[in-house]
């Protein structure tokens, strides 16, 4: 009976979990065994980029999400038609006629992202609004319409010229795509003013305009998935989009799901496999089967999780370009990418290009900095694993695979520079007599350490203490 009470109570406290970080915690193993290696690489490789980019980065506003009628903080109307829904839609829409990022240097981005580090990367093919930054068949809001100036250049298939470029430098390929789309006739209807995010009509009312929808969503991802090269994930954003039958109600945006909103996802799938076999499916909330790996959004999960994951999270403020956005600081950046791999996840780190088709200076030196810290410590980030405690105050614990090496990170305070004391208890780590501790900012000083009960305490020599450590983290590395 005891046993039943604890994991009862487990089992609401891992629920309760979940819903405030807004992930599934009904994970589906998947059984195809070339997705499994293609996610077991993916979790190697921890750090990775995402761009939301389209239109909306002309008016430096919040992206897609002034055009959704929700009475909501982040679809506030900006500009002189503000006044006017309809007017506003309708300026909105017409920045494609004005869209030229003749700035666009897609091999630029991808040396940046590669010198920091980075090694994936997840752009917006569409988002809601469904401006195709791609060159779709399905419709002319796309920017290789001859109405769009950029049509002109010969980088206009921004989407192929960015997974080119970023393939080219041996990142993953993430294509960003979201299932709502507000431009689409077979979404939002023209016949009904839409109302919020979701499907203006009743599908079940109009089962030929819905089943419209589902082929037009069918033929971009297909479009995707066979003129673009090589590609490793489909990140389908926009959770509203769902059969019925997985709303969970305690979640609050998923409360507002009116009507049945069945894409069919297994169709959409095995197109998908058929075309790049093992391909990472991200049907992101909608757990199950179409869900290969979580992604909490602006946020850390507080423990680690059974299966795999990855915190989005912005460089700046905001998903989509901003200008003068505030941008986080380098040490906070390398300070979460170590908790979230701490917590066995990966770090998708986002910048918005600007309307000219670039990113801030500051983008560029985040990237540059975190680039120097990587080059070493990388071996204590990519293909690690976790090792309890995790994190206890500034000492954040990691393992290699492979558990030959063990990476004691300590966290500097909030200064860039790490301060270390005379002597660190590593809790709960054993470490054998022959085992050989060095910092990897001064790999040549020896470190000693002694065992005291389940612990394990190093001593830092002084010349490490006085001179400064290193940056933002520095790492013990523990050879067993
Ligand atoms: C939020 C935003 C959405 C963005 C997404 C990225 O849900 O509302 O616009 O694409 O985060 O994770």
């Amino acid at each position: 009976m005891k046993k039943i009470f604890t994991a009862f109570i487990l089992l609401m406290f891992i629920k309760a979990h979940a819903q405030q970080h807004n992930f599934s915690d009904k994970y589906v193993v998947p059984s195809d065994t070339l997705v499994q290696q293609k996610l077991a690489h993916w979790q190697d490789i921890k750090f990775g980029l995402l761009m939301h980019w389209g239109t909306y980065s002309e008016w430096g506003i919040v992206e897609s999400w002034s055009i959704c009628p929700e009475d909501e903080g982040w679809t506030q109307r900006r500009g002189p038609y503000a006044a006017n829904y309809f007017d506003y839609v309708k300026a909105y829409e017409n920045l494609q006629t004005t869209f030229n990022p003749t700035k666009f240097d897609p091999d630029k981005w991808a040396a940046a992202a590669k010198d920091a580090g980075m090694k994936y990367v997840v752009f917006t093919t569409k988002h809601h609004d469904g401006f195709c930054m791609f060159d779709t068949k399905q419709t002319d809001y796309k920017i290789t319409s001859p109405k769009t100036p950029f049509s002109t250049n010969p980088k206009a298939n921004v989407a192929k010229e960015v997974f080119d470029a970023f393939r080219k430098d041996g990142f993953m390929i993430g294509a960003y795509f979201s299932k709502p789309d507000w431009h689409c006739p077979y979404y939002w209807w023209p016949y009904f003013p839409p109302k919020d995010r979701n499907v203006n009509y009743d599908p079940k009312k109009y089962p030929e305009r819905w089943n419209d929808f589902k082929n037009y969503t069918y033929s971009q991802i297909q479009e995707l998935m066979t003129g673009y090269g090589k590609m490793d994930i489909l990140w389908l954003d926009g959770g509203w989009v769902r059969p019925k039958s997985t709303i969970d109600t305690s979640v609050e945006w998923q409360r507002g799901i009116v009507y049945d909103q069945d894409i069919d996802m297994a169709r959409i799938a095995k197109m998908a496999r058929q075309n790049q076999p093992g391909l990472l499916v991200v049907d992101r909330t909608v757990s199950g089967e179409f869900e290969n790996y979580v992604t909490p959004e602006q946020t850390i999960p507080a423990t680690p999780m059974e299966h795999p994951w990855e915190s989005c999270i912005t460089m700046g403020n905001s998903w989509s370009y901003v200008p003068h956005d505030h941008y986080k600081s380098t040490n906070d950046l390398v300070h979460m990418l170590l908790k979230i791999i701490s917590r066995g996840g990966n770090f998708l780190l986002n910048i918005g290009p600007s309307p000219e088709g670039d990113w801030s200076d500051t983008a560029y030196s985040r990237l540059k900095e975190i680039g120097v810290w990587m080059k070493v410590h990388g071996n204590g980030v990519y293909n690690t694993i976790p090792l309890a405690p995790y994190e206890d105050g500034n000492i954040v614990y990691l393992q290699s695979k492979d558990k030959k090496n063990m990476y004691v990170y300590v966290l500097s305070d909030k200064t860039n520079d790490v301060i270390l004391p005379a002597s660190i208890t590593l809790s709960n780590i054993v470490v054998n007599k022959k085992s050989k501790i060095v910092l990897l900012d001064s790999p040549k000083e020896k470190i000693k350490f002694k065992s005291e009960g389940g612990s394990t305490v190093i001593s830092i020599p002084s010349k490490l203490q006085n001179k400064v450590a290193g940056n933002y983290a520095v790492a013990f590395k523990i050879t067993q």
